[in-house]
């Protein structure tokens, strides 16, 4: 079966910050939004902290833990990894991620 991925524009990469989180909506979902430009990469988590439910993720530190990024929860510093969702504290939390890519100097998302 084919799906068809709906793409979303979030407007100018110039509104995103270097290294630090955005908050976006889309939708309904709030999500994270990281860009890492030594890495040349960006990120799209969800902004839910999934250990005691807060929208707090977009606030979170991000860096580096033997080469996995990931964003540090700005509550109790769990660290979630930026490409998989993973809870590197605690594997058994995890946190959604969403396909985000640069076009043209607009950041588009699947969500
Ligand atoms: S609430 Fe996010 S790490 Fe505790």
């Amino acid at each position: 079966m084919i799906t068809d991925t709906k793409w979303t524009s979030l407007g100018s990469i110039d509104n995103f910050p270097l290294h630090l989180g955005t908050c976006v909506k889309v939708g309904d979902t709030q999500i994270a939004v990281f860009h890492l430009p030594t890495e040349g990469k960006w990120y799209a988590v969800q902004n839910l902290n999934p250990i005691n439910e807060r929208m707090v993720l977009s606030r979170g530190m991000v860096g580096d833990e033997n080469g996995v990024p990931y964003v540090a929860c700005p509550l109790h510093k769990h660290h979630f990894a930026l490409e998989t969702g993973m809870c590197l504290n605690d594997p058994t939390y995890t946190i959604q991620t969403f396909p985000i890519k640069e076009e043209g100097g607009e950041l588009i998302i699947a969500a």
